[in-house]
């Protein structure tokens, strides 16, 4: 059986696999996986396809993270909150806001599953997923055995977390545990958020702002299949830094707190001037250099061809390297996105 992936992923290529079937409990999820690994057939657990390229068609099956269920206790100082890795991120974010539950709002509109935010530490506005962060259950495939992971546990850091290394083969990630202060701090770090007046400002009109600044640059999937920022930003040397400077002295930059420097790999790319640079169907997005579209019927070799270029285009106007953020699936499971792009 031949099913399209079309709709299961934010890019909306045209590409297949052999089954896609949802799962609602995580023991559905431990037998659906168990049964595709005894068949030998390649398997791949998904939330709602906004981080991926399926750089072909997938030789197995698909399951759809679809486990539900919010709970919520609290005490003096803090609300708590266990949520199934199943529920949508953004409905999440909107839902505290109506339970008067402060400090996810900076990153309302982000695509996908609650499951997999803590995989690369989702992150916007000034806050990373793992500042909420008190637990993550995972569950072993093979074992069905459950285990909870402490914040410090899951290594967080810039897109990077402990689901990218030791738990990205045979675990799934089924709930996370999240831990919101009482007394709410705002971030107003970002852009046009420095403007609001840190007394009074409300997580509503944080949120309401965030919405709007990110509905203007990022391009709707549904209109134009993307995945958000195609590469990380690179983090370079202070040296190195220091020579860009000198060249482009309005370089927007992030000190990190090792006197490393972060770069917007979007004003990189811009700079090379591809800013709707287009290779068959595959586009850079005219708004956010960072984001590579499917504007037309793109295949998966468009979308790695435009990577390419950017990518050298790139190390070849300012010799920095940058990443991809975006996983790649292979026929049957994740691919070297850095190899095949390089
Ligand atoms: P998927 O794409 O379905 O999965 C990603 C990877 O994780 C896959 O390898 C999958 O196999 C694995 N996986 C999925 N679920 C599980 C699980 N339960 N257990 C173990 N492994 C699993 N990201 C940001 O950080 N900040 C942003 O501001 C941001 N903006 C975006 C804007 C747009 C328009 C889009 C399309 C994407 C954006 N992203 C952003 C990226 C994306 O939203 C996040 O990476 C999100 O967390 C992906 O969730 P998902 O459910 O779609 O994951
Ligand atoms: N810029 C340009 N040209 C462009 C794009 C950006 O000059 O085409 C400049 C902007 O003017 C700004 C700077 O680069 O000075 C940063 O741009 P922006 O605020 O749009 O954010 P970003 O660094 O491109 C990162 C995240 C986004 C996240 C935003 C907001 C990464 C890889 N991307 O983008 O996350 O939403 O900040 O915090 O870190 C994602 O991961 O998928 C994602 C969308």
């Amino acid at each position: 059986m031949n099913k399209n992936l079309r709709p299961f992923h934010t890019f909306h290529l045209s590409v297949t696999a052999n089954k896609v079937i949802p799962v609602h409990t995580p023991s559905e999820l431990i037998d659906e996986w168990q049964k595709a690994n005894q068949a030998n057939q390649p398997v791949l657990l998904l939330g709602q396809g906004s981080n991926i390229l399926f750089v072909e068609n997938f030789a197995g099956t698909v399951l759809i993270n679809q486990l539900k269920g919010i709970q919520h206790t609290e005490d003096e100082d803090f609300h708590y909150l266990n949520v199934a890795g199943g529920e949508n991120w953004h409905e999440l974010v909107k839902w505290t806001l109506t339970q008067n539950i402060m400090g996810l709002e900076n990153l309302a509109l982000i695509p996908g599953c609650v499951g997999s935010a803590p995989i690369q530490n989702i992150g916007a506005y000034g806050v990373e997923f793992e500042k909420a962060c008190e637990f993550v259950e995972v569950i072993n495939l093979h074992s069905g055995e459950t285990l909870k992971l402490s914040n410090e546990q899951c290594q967080f850091g810039y897109r990077e977390s402990i689901f990218k290394h030791e738990y990205k083969d045979d675990y799934a990630i089924i709930s996370v545990g999240l831990k919101l202060a009482k007394q709410w701090q705002p971030t107003l770090t970002y852009g046009s958020l420095t403007q609001f007046d840190p007394t009074t400002v409300t997580a509503q009109q944080i949120f309401d702002e965030v919405c709007a600044i990110r509905s203007a640059k990022l391009p709707n999937p549904d209109q134009f299949g993307n995945a958000g920022s195609f590469f990380k930003n690179p983090i370079i040397t202070f040296a190195k830094f220091s020579d860009l400077l000198t060249a482009y002295p309005t370089i927007p930059h992030y000190p990190q707190a090792d006197g490393n420097v972060k770069i917007p790999a979007g004003w990189l790319i811009d700079q090379c001037q591809l800013k709707g640079y287009q290779i068959g169907g595959a586009a850079v997005h005219t708004q956010q250099a960072l984001v590579l579209i499917n504007k037309d019927n793109a295949t998966a070799k468009d979308v790695i061809q435009l990577a390419k270029t950017v990518r050298q285009k790139v190390r070849e106007k300012f010799g920095i390297e940058i990443h991809p953020e975006v996983r790649f699936i292979g026929k049957s499971g994740e691919i070297n996105s850095e190899e095949i792009t390089r």
